[in-house]
């Protein structure tokens, strides 16, 4: 299916050689995206903030080909990666119908991730958001009229062929991705900030990341949401995600916090939920990821903060609390949470204001 607006009605056919650096952040989901259909199209909205420490640097380099067929190469850290080069040759191929000129040129791919590789964090999110601002920027050469507010819908677009979760990173605050009745502007095709109000308590909310793993996940979150396809939840789950979209709305606007924890735990348990009940199932929390939550749960009950936790596809916790309980936090986390952690290692990160070009 080709989504017309995002072929290029006019690009000039000049051979442009050159280079181009973006910065894109990762994304922690409030309301998960587990799920979706060909191509790339999430079964249910899904909603995220944008993180500020946790970022992929990308520079690509683009010069008219020299052989017969275009070629590209992958870099991390300066290394060539070729183990790369599959995925991003599937991602390439995806993108070739909106990025018709590509196949003209021969690309290197430079990246670089603020965070540890072997940390456990996905960099899918972040790498496929900056690579997709920089190829953005190849068309924006031979389309110089373009403006802003599609280069970084298209952006979005394309990161979303790349890593579904990738489309909510190329903005600040909110993303949502997923079309939703309440949701002015929402779409299937790419994420959107949050139009809606928002209480300044999630201004900078904070994102400490438990590292209870380091290294790769065991089941790829490819293979994860295929496993949604012959769910005998699924139904239920994906209308709880949209309803839990319904409720986020008021809890966003008047920041009323208890209804937050209560929301955003139960999204992360249903997704795991979903996992230990596919056919395979599997189970990726540890038990030093029980044993964090329920050193959350102790925490909250006895000292009436607010924090709370959520989960993505790996054994690692995300503990978020409001920016003024940050040094209460901070303590909380070195005394009673960095002994669950491997090498007692923690990120702490916060929302932040999405890419930005270096
Ligand atoms: C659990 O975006 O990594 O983090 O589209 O197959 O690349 P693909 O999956 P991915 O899935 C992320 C799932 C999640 C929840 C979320 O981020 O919404």
């Amino acid at each position: 299916m080709i989504h017309h607006q995002f072929v290029p009605q006019k690009l000039s056919d000049k051979k442009i050689k050159g280079t181009t650096t973006w910065e894109a952040p990762s994304n922690i989901a409030l309301v998960k995206y587990w799920g979706k259909k060909e191509p790339q199209i999430p079964m249910n909205t899904s909603l995220s903030f944008t993180l500020s420490q946790s970022r992929t640097i990308t520079t690509l380099s683009y010069i008219p080909k020299k052989g017969e067929v275009a070629d590209f190469e992958v870099w991390l850290d300066n290394e060539l990666k070729e183990d790369f080069k599959p995925k991003i040759k599937k991602f390439l191929s995806r993108v070739d119908d909106y990025l018709p000129f590509l196949g003209d040129y021969d690309l290197k791919i430079e990246t670089t991730n603020t965070f540890p590789h072997s940390s456990g964090i996905a960099s899918s999110a972040s790498g496929m958001a900056a690579l997709s601002l920089c190829l953005m920027q190849m068309e924006l050469e031979l389309n110089p009229e373009m403006d802003d507010a599609f280069f970084r819908h298209k952006a979005s677009f394309l990161a979303r062929l790349g890593s579904g979760s990738a489309c909510r990173s190329l903005d600040g605050g909110i993303v949502v991705w997923g079309e939703h009745p309440s949701i002015p502007g929402s779409s299937d095709l790419c994420g959107v900030g949050y139009p809606l109000e928002i209480d300044d308590v999630f201004n900078g909310y904070k994102d400490a990341i438990l590292i209870v793993e380091e290294g790769q996940k065991q089941v790829s979150s490819t293979l994860g949401h295929s496993l949604m396809d012959n769910h005998p939840f699924a139904e239920q789950r994906f209308s709880q995600a949209n309803a839990n979209i319904d409720q986020l709305i008021p809890i966003l606007e008047i920041g009323d916090l208890e209804a937050f924890v209560n929301l955003v735990e139960s999204e992360a348990l249903s997704l795991h939920a979903m996992m230990m009940t596919s056919d395979p199932n599997y189970l990726l929390m540890k038990p030093n990821t029980l044993a964090i939550i329920n050193k959350i749960w102790e925490f909250r009950r006895l000292s009436g903060i607010m924090i709370c936790f959520t989960l993505d596809a790996g054994a690692n916790v995300h503990l978020l609390y409001p920016a003024s309980y940050a040094k209460h936090v901070t303590s909380f986390i070195e005394r009673e949470l960095l002994k669950y952690c491997q090498n007692k290692k923690f990120i702490q990160d916060e929302v932040g204001i999405g890419p930005r070009q270096l």
